[in-house]
């Protein structure tokens, strides 16, 4: 028998702090209009004081377990992907892992910052496929708030907080068809933290050449998604909901256009989440599963790029 996995419930959550753009434009010099032209961002998430990358990523995963019916006692993995973790070690799946209480199996944080999701869903697929695990968590979960330079208007306006999970098991039934990962170190400075512990000893601030990193995104994207379909033998016009990663609605535009997928077939957060990394992939899809968008047999494209650069796809039949 071959061996699938499948997606078996989707959880997220989001802290409970709304900021719109209006109230960033009385500390930065930006406003309503140029956010929402140039992103399609009317608001973010802002984690409150002492609300950590680990609170937000288990109550993420208590409902993703609920939606799947499943106790922790059934996950034998659990693999979160971040780049704002708690603590530089340990790392933050074991914090989340002792948070709901499972002391069996094994957890890990993996960082592909936006393509966290992509990458964690991808181990955790091959994985169940090469049978070392049956049930596994895997989340996304960020709070990119705490490494904005908040006096930086061309980076501190186009990111959020978040988190969302899912339960990935071993099925007889088709789920994951496809995984598709890519990177090219070479890109590393267009997007990137400056600090860490081995060069500053400090966290550092987000940095970013916007402009640059929106063309590479568009062509990647383009590229990683083809090459899904074509290693799957489905054409553009197969895909019923593309899941893409929120960073800006004039790429998710984009890239539905050239795929040739009409926009209402595209799912889109960015509008009130804005960039939340690793977490917008499951935030998204938790929202579409839940109002009933994504249903049972569709063919589900999940795509994403991030600082790296990384880039990668996820091809599901849902
Ligand atoms: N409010 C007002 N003006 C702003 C601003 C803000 N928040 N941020 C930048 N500007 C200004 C710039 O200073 C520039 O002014 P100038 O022409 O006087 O120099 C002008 O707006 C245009 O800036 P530019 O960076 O060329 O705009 P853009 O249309 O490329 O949009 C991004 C900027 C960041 C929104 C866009 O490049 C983008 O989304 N890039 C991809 C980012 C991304 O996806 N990152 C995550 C990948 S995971």
């Amino acid at each position: 028998m071959t061996i699938h996995s499948r997606i078996s419930g989707t959880g997220s959550f989001l802290p409970e702090r709304i900021v719109t753009n209006a109230e960033l434009a009385k500390t930065v010099d930006t406003s309503d209009e140029w956010i929402v032209e140039r992103t399609g961002i009317r608001q973010r998430h802002i984690a409150a004081e002492g609300e950590t990358t680990a609170n937000i990523a288990h109550q993420a995963a208590l409902r993703a377990l609920d939606a799947a019916a499943v106790s922790i006692a059934d996950i034998d993995l659990v693999v979160l992907a971040t780049a704002t973790p708690d603590n530089t070690f340990p790392s933050t799946a074991t914090k989340v892992q002792s948070l709901l209480g499972m002391t069996h199996g094994a957890a890990f944080d993996i960082q592909a910052v936006c393509s966290g999701f992509v990458y964690a869903l991808a181990i955790a697929d091959n994985f169940i496929k090469a049978g070392q695990a049956e049930r596994v968590l895997v989340i996304g979960a960020e709070t990119f708030s705490r490494i904005l330079d908040w006096e930086d208007r061309t980076t501190c306006v186009l990111f959020g907080d978040g988190g969302g999970a899912v339960v990935l098991e071993k099925s007889e039934k088709e789920g994951i068809l496809s995984t598709h990962l890519h990177s090219d170190g070479r890109y590393g400075n267009l997007l990137y933290v400056d600090g860490g512990p081995s060069t500053t000893q400090s966290v550092g601030h987000l940095r970013m050449s916007g402009p640059e990193v929106f063309r590479h995104a568009v062509v990647n994207l383009a590229s990683v998604v083809d090459e899904s379909l074509a290693a799957n033998n489905y054409q553009r016009s197969d895909i019923d909901w593309l899941v893409p990663h929120q960073a800006n609605l004039r790429i998710l535009t984009g890239t539905a256009r050239k795929l040739g997928l009409a926009q209402d077939r595209v799912v889109v957060t960015v509008d009130r989440h804005a960039n939340t990394s690793a977490a917008s992939i499951p935030l998204a899809l938790d929202e579409a599963v839940r109002d009933g968008r994504i249903q049972e047999g569709q063919l589900v494209l999940m795509e994403a790029m991030g600082g790296g650069f990384t880039w990668g796809a996820a091809l599901v039949r849902w």
